[in-house]
């Protein structure tokens, strides 16, 4: 029943507007480096002052990374006297091995400026800051003192202010995926008071994905928002599985000036392997995702550096237009495509497709699933031109591996056009019930654990066969942590009662009334005139919630 499991406190808005906060830092996302994903809290000033040489050393700022950014494990577990946040001046006291910044926070950010670099700092939007290796210590947090906090940041030379969401809800309650407030005016008032410091301070809302800030829009008031929950570490594919399904519904947020951040890189550290880090830097990149290295770059191989450094993935990152790649097709457990305009020309494409199979094989992507019958195309790991392609496109993709083509003066395709059966004119059996989601729409929930969704008298045309269906669901589970579906759920579909095939249709939402249109997937088995069934169902978990399937004509 968990359509029922509504979050009150979301914030419910249609609006696909992208109102950009005006700022003057972040148009096109961020680039840098922070050294959570490889040192967790556990961070120290030689630490910092290496990795900031390396970035330097390895020729990273001329490719656009140039932050360099504080994460939790710096600050003291009280203020000052008058009441300033500060650093941590007492190991021993602590449960850190060693002071993080013994020269203090000032110094650093001077060391980071005559590298040439920016320098970010951390905080959290509660009564305590996040720290994962503190033990039972309660570190500062900006909660209640973002005035002066904002104008501490902004004397010590910040140029961006990375903000988390422990101990949000009170001091008790560490992490909270449902907080029982509403937690945006945390990040409204940081916002304010950064502004009124006069600097210019990238804002990166660290909030995990909780209550949509996509939605808000946190577009308003920050620079990127972080969309879910950690992608480590550990790294792994799994964690991008999540992610990736948890961007679907909101890549239109993502503007210039406001950017879905998808979290910090994992090249290079271990859980991923080359050709999985390869997908997640390049899918990170098209997403508009901020590109924050977060490995130890004082050791990084040189598979590690030409991932991070190849130029083309990076103008993809940095292209003017600022939007995202969208969720176009995935085929069942299979592959996805994904495709999004770019600034420099009309009719410009990234294409990017997605292998979800453990195996190196052949992959073939069609151009139509992109709206084009015939393009020119550019392989961006590689920069190999790959000339015309007419209908497809067939090469070898590594496990997890993916194609990433760039394409130019793209002939458009008709869209198909479809037929559409309501669910609710359907048979439903076994628990499947409809529900009303407003005056307009009303869907069918409860299919799978026994409930079944049924369309009968469907078309299959002059010559039945395969057929391109069309489903337009709600799924608005959400989830923070990995499960067998992160993000999505299974549906089975069976044309005539024959093999039911899986599909994977993932969020639409983080709430059960935005629908998700047009999930496409093609089968086999229907007989030629309007004598066809088509079975919705899931024996172990519930499917989405249907609005009404589609048929090509
Ligand atoms: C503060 O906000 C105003 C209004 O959006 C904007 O014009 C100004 O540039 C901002 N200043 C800073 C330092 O962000
Ligand atoms: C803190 O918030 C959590 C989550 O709402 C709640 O369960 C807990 O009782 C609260 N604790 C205090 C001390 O208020
Ligand atoms: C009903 O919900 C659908 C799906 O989210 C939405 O497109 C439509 O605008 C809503 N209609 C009304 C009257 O709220």
């Amino acid at each position: 029943m968990l359509w029922r499991s509504v979050k009150t406190f979301v914030t419910l808005s249609f609006a696909s507007a992208v109102l950009a906060l005006n700022n003057g830092v972040g148009v096109t996302p961020a680039m840098g480096w922070n050294p959570y994903n490889a040192f967790s809290c556990d961070t120290t000033e030689a630490q910092y002052h290496a990795q900031a040489q390396a970035l330097v050393s390895l020729g990273f700022p001329a490719l656009g990374y140039d932050y360099v950014n504080l994460d939790c494990g710096w600050q003291a577990t009280a203020r000052t006297s008058t009441g300033q946040i500060t650093w941590n001046t007492q190991a021993a006291s602590s449960f850190h091995n060693v002071i993080c910044l013994p020269d203090g926070v000032p110094a650093l950010a001077t060391f980071v400026h005559n590298l040439g670099l920016k320098f970010g700092v951390y905080s959290d939007g509660g009564f305590f800051a996040c720290d994962f290796v503190g033990g039972t210590a309660h570190y500062i947090g900006s909660l209640g003192h973002e005035t002066a906090d904002a104008a501490t940041f902004a004397s010590w030379g910040a140029d961006y202010l990375k903000y988390d969401n422990c101990y949000a809800v009170n001091t008790t309650d560490f992490v909270d995926d449902n907080p029982p407030i509403s937690i945006e005016p945390h990040y409204t008032t940081m916002a304010d008071a950064l502004n009124a410091t006069g600097r210019h301070i990238l804002f990166s809302a660290c909030e995990w994905g909780v209550q949509d800030p996509a939605r808000w829009p946190a577009s308003a008031v920050s620079n990127s928002w972080r969309i879910s929950n950690d992608i480590g570490p550990p790294a792994s594919w799994d964690n991008l599985f999540r992610i990736i399904n948890q961007l679907v519904p909101i890549t239109q947020f993502a503007g210039p000036g406001g950017f879905n951040d998808l979290d910090m890189l994992e090249v290079g550290n271990s859980g991923l392997t080359a050709d999985e880090q390869q997908t997640h830097f390049a899918f990170w990149a098209a997403a508009k995702s901020p590109l924050i290295i977060s490995t130890d770059l004082t050791v990084a191989s040189s598979q590690t550096l030409n991932i991070l450094k190849n130029t083309r993935i990076i103008a993809l990152n940095q292209d003017t237009l600022g939007k995202s790649i969208s969720f176009k097709r995935r085929y069942t457990n299979d592959h996805d495509v994904w495709s999004g305009p770019l600034a420099v020309m009309a009719r410009l494409l990234q294409v990017f497709v997605i292998n979800w199979e453990t195996s190196s094989r052949s992959l073939t992507f069609n151009l139509a699933d992109v709206g084009f019958s015939s393009a020119t195309a550019t392989d961006l790991i590689t920069g190999a031109s790959l000339g015309k392609l007419t209908t497809s496109f067939t090469a070898t993709v590594a496990a997890h591996g993916s194609m990433i083509l760039k394409l130019t003066g793209g002939v458009p395709v008709a869209s198909p056009t479809f037929t559409f059966y309501p669910a609710t004119g359907g048979t439903l059996a076994g628990g499947a019930t409809p529900r009303v989601v407003n005056s307009t729409v009303t869907v069918v929930g409860f299919v799978g654990e026994g409930g079944t969704l049924t369309f009968t008298g469907v078309n299959g045309g002059t010559a039945g066969g395969t057929k391109l269906l069309s489903f337009d669901y709600i799924n608005g589970d959400v989830t923070f942590t990995n499960t067998a579906c992160s993000n999505c759920r299974n549906t089975f579909v069976s044309v005539n009662g024959g093999t039911a095939v899986q599909v994977q249709m993932p969020l639409s939402a983080q709430s059960w009334d935005i629908l998700f249109s047009g999930y496409l997937v093609s089968l086999p088995g229907f007989k030629a005139g309007k004598t066809n069934t088509v079975t919705l169902s899931n024996p172990t978990a519930f499917a989405p919630d249907f609005y009404r399937m589609g048929v090509a004509v």
